[in-house]
């Protein structure tokens, strides 16, 4: 369903409502609505833990309390998004079907507790929640406008069902044949073979472990993101099945390790996730800053559209080992930042604080205090004025000539595949630093698939992608060939999509010729270990990976000037076709990065800024506006340059060629194109 963020006229700014813990307090219901209005809050995501109050009983329905929430919101003008409440269970479920609990990678079944932890072929669970999201869907469709389905998907089960889902899952993928499984998983390394397909068992503790046979474990984790979604698309159908007009979104969680949101992200309407981001650690908010752009970035990337911010907090989170406050600024700064990377909304986990519960001391707009105001309450209602001002950035599009591929499938690959450096490969980490070249030009960059169509691009990053199908592989070759850029590094193409090592030398298939070169070995260097690397006549230190590459066709730029392997190649380029590629043989501290960068920005002419250290500069546009968010992520005040005149979307302010910003400021300009 091609949905249009406009449709509702400027940014969505509220929080999770979960009034079901304050039934008895009728009072405060009645506040409730009524703080809302004043924190310029317009939308609240509501039924998300409601299950067991809805269904008391199997079979048993009590909508009524609902149906007051629900009526007192709509005329109150407060817009619903309604979750189906399959992310907790009701006791009475665990307890008569057992089969609806997890078991987990010890092989033991838990017991009722937590949440987000059902399994997800359960047919009971799938038969219970469908039936229930058909009645929310058949009561509240005319007072909605999103359906939030679940929350936050996670995790795995290992029961008989999926043992058996995971086995008929294989049997299609692999067209019921188990010579090719046991080609793919390369079962004749230590006996493996697998005679039979009820010999498969997933990868658990007492068995096959993770990162044992990474085929199996491939495999298995493709499936818990099939079956995740499987369970998804039953409970979208559910509500689809009375209005399929009504958009659905799940929230995702930024580059979570578990699932492959590349595969998920078709089957909903609209891309949301949950933002946590530890400000004012010891790392840094300049660290942070663009950890939580990747992030935003990824999630703008899956459907290349505005997304919304469905979680954030007001103030800390309960969870963290040290639960910080937000200091003066950085709520706005947090909050327009996802905006500026392609967020329709600001949403916060959650709007008032329990008063017992596992989060009850997580920030909400409104505290244990109950009064609308306060820092945190002005921080919100001054943000919810703020979005009102710059209501006509809501649906504007973000344009990006530079992607960054960062797999899912890839991390899974990387990280249990043994050697290297078994403690930490940091693929993630890798991602973000290589990002960072672009964030701090303030460059706009989608974070995106290997597979997805590169046509659009000047540059395409591909940091460590060890695990490349020949799908994919084409799909890179194609855009270099057709003159577009690519930046890779050491680990790229070393094996297909289960972990099958590539023959004839890395990087595998066409990638050879597409980068020219081949690379032979890769050193892992201990902690304290580092080389240097020589490029432009600069040295540059390198730490942690060194590969010595053979070069085919490519130019050498870059030389080590250590080791056995001083004077050998450590960064080439190649001309390829119409297009050019980049290869770093090896990590560095930045410096090197930094020095890579700016030549290739300038050789692709990407449109770059030249600012201070924790400035970054964010764009959104439509056909008439370019809109820019100036963001300083350091406690001091800055001056940016920026050629030409703005006018500030905020108040009309007009900037000609500079700009200041105060401590942790954030500015919304607008030139017109
Ligand atoms: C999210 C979750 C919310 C709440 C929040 C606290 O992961 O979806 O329900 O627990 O974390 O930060």
């Amino acid at each position: 369903m091609e949905y249009n963020m406009k449709l509702y006229e400027g940014f969505l700014h509220g929080a999770d409502y979960n009034p079901e813990q304050w039934l008895s307090y009728p009072e405060i219901l009645q506040q409730d609505i009524e703080y809302m209005k004043k924190a310029h809050c317009n939308v609240v995501s509501i039924g998300i833990f409601s299950w067991s109050f809805l269904e008391p009983e199997e079979g048993k329905y009590n909508f009524e309390y609902f149906d007051k929430i629900v009526n007192d919101l709509w005329e109150n003008n407060i817009k619903i998004i309604l979750a189906t409440p399959s992310g907790a269970k009701p006791r009475w479920l665990a307890e008569k079907y057992p089969e609806v609990l997890r078991v987990d990678k010890n092989k033991v079944r838990q017991i009722y507790g937590f949440r987000h932890n059902h399994c997800y072929s359960s047919p009971v669970y799938r038969s219970k929640i469908t039936k229930l999201n058909k009645m929310l869907a058949e009561r509240y469709s005319d007072k909605i406008i999103m359906w939030h389905i679940s929350n936050e998907y996670s995790g795995e089960c290992h029961c008989d069902l999926c043992q058996r889902a995971f086995r008929e899952y294989l049997k299609t993928k692999y067209n019921n044949n188990l010579e090719s499984l046991n080609h793919a998983w390369w079962t004749g390394f230590w006996s493996h073979n697998i005679t039979d397909w009820e010999q498969i068992h997933s990868p658990v503790n007492i068995g096959e472990p993770d990162g044992i046979m990474t085929g199996l474990y491939m495999d298995w984790k493709d499936f818990v993101t099939y079956q995740t979604t499987d369970f998804m698309k039953a409970e979208i159908e559910a509500v689809k099945s009375v209005n399929e007009n009504i958009p659905v979104t799940a929230n995702f969680m930024g580059p979570y390790q578990p699932l492959d949101y590349h595969y998920m992200k078709d089957f909903v309407d609209v891309i949301s996730w949950d933002s946590y981001p530890t400000w004012h650690s010891d790392r840094g908010d300049v660290y942070e800053g663009h950890t939580i752009a990747f992030a935003h970035d990824l999630h703008r990337g899956l459907k290349r559209k505005p997304f919304l911010l469905m979680e954030s907090t007001p103030s800390l989170t309960n969870w963290l080992p040290y639960n910080k406050l937000k200091k003066p600024g950085m709520h706005r700064l947090s909050s327009l930042q996802a905006v500026a990377h392609g967020s329709d909304s600001v949403q916060y986990f959650q709007w008032r604080k329990g008063r017992g519960g596992n989060e009850k001391f997580h920030g909400a707009v409104i505290d244990h205090n109950n009064k609308p105001e306060g820092r945190v309450f002005d921080d919100v209602k001054n943000l919810g004025i703020t979005l009102e001002k710059i209501k006509e950035i809501a649906g504007t599009e973000t344009k990006s000539q530079v992607a960054l591929v960062y797999e899912f499938r890839n991390r899974w690959a990387i990280d249990n595949s043994s050697g290297f450096n078994n403690a930490d490969k940091k693929y993630k980490r890798t991602c973000i630093n290589h990002y960072l070249q672009f964030w701090k030009r303030g460059i706009n960059v989608d974070v995106i698939g290997a597979d997805y169509d590169l046509s659009d691009y000047k540059v395409v990053v591909l940091p460590m992608l060890y695990s490349l199908s020949e799908k994919q592989i084409d799909n890179i070759e194609k855009f270099v060939a057709n003159g577009g850029t690519v930046v890779a590094t050491y680990m790229t193409g070393y094996a297909n999509e289960t972990d099958l090592c590539y023959m004839g030398g890395f990087p595998g298939g066409k990638l050879k010729d597409v980068f020219g070169l081949c690379a032979d070995e890769i050193d892992t260097l201990y902690e304290t270990d580092f080389n240097f690397v020589k490029l432009n006549n600069k040295s540059f230190k390198v730490v942690d990976y060194c590969e010595l590459i053979t070069p085919l066709t490519a130019e050498v730029t870059g030389k080590y000037e250590m080791d056995f392997y001083k004077g050998k190649p450590a960064v080439l380029k190649n001309s390829y076709n119409k297009g050019k590629a980049y290869y770093i043989a090896c990590r560095d501290t930045g410096e090197l990065l930094n020095e890579l960068y700016e030549e290739i920005i300038k050789e692709c002419n990407i449109k770059y800024h030249i600012l201070p250290y924790g400035i970054s500069i964010h764009t959104r546009e439509d056909d008439f506006n370019n809109y820019l968010f100036v963001e300083n992520y350091t406690e001091k005040e800055q001056k940016v340059s920026l050629k030409g005149k703005y006018i500030d979307v905020e108040n009309d302010n007009i900037y000609t060629d500079e700009i200041n910003l105060d401590a942790y400021e954030i500015k919304i300009l607008k030139s017109t194109i």
